[in-house]
């Protein structure tokens, strides 16, 4: 439990859809998320990708502190959130007295590392119903926002709409009022690997 003087000092709200800070900014101080949610994002080409969602007890900005880089991704406030900013110096200290927090810090990033490796095992299936399918199967959630999933996708929502409908035709998606959900989680993972088995087809095909 941090010190609750400490909490005091460095509390701050920050409104539905208010940007904490851009990708790219130069800052330390780090943020630790008390009530409420972050969107972690970054701008490719125009194209919006979503890194993470954070939600109470999460940790952002450390990166900067850390590295002494600019902001690498860009935090916004998707519900009103109360949040410590803590100067980097700060951070250290606690640090220092709050082993536990050091050991949730390492925790925390070893969880990102593991969800870059899914980004990059996701980027690398290039057909998009492929990608879609993956996603969907090997994730946790049943239920999320088509936005989200165009982020974390990396992918133009007329592209993810179309891979949508025939997997909404199949009866194992559906999409309603801006949020998909996985209705037939096995089924889903049936058509994976028949897609799978489809694309190492085309690959031994002689030619
Ligand atoms: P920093 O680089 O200071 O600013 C952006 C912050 O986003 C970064 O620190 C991390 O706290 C956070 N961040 C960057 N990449 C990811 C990721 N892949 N998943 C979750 N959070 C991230």
């Amino acid at each position: 439990m941090i010190n609750p003087y400490l909490v005091a000092q460095y509390a701050k709200v920050f409104p539905a859809g208010t940007v904490v800070f851009k990708e790219g900014e130069i800052g330390e101080d780090v943020f630790l998320i008390e009530s409420g949610e972050i969107r972690i994002k970054r701008t490719v080409m125009g194209q919006e990708i979503l890194f993470a969602h954070l939600g109470p007890g999460e940790l952002f900005g450390e990166m900067s502190y850390l590295t002494k880089e600019r902001r690498s991704a860009t935090a916004e406030a998707t519900k009103e959130s109360r949040i410590l900013v803590i100067p980097g110096e700060g951070f250290a200290a606690i640090l220092r007295n709050h082993p536990k927090l050091t050991f949730d810090l390492f925790t925390a990033l070893v969880r990102r590392l593991q969800e870059t490796d899914r980004h990059l095992e996701i980027f690398s299936i290039s057909g998009p119903l492929e990608r879609v399918v993956h996603y969907l199967a090997e994730g946790s959630a049943e239920a999320l926002p088509f936005r989200d999933a165009c982020a974390f996708l990396a992918m133009p929502p007329e592209a993810l709409e179309a891979a949508l409908v025939r997997l909404t035709e199949w009866g194992v998606v559906s999409v309603s009022k801006g949020m998909v959900s996985v209705l037939k989680k096995h089924d889903l993972l049936h058509y994976q690997k028949l897609l799978e088995l489809r694309k190492r087809h085309e690959q031994d095909k002689p030619g």
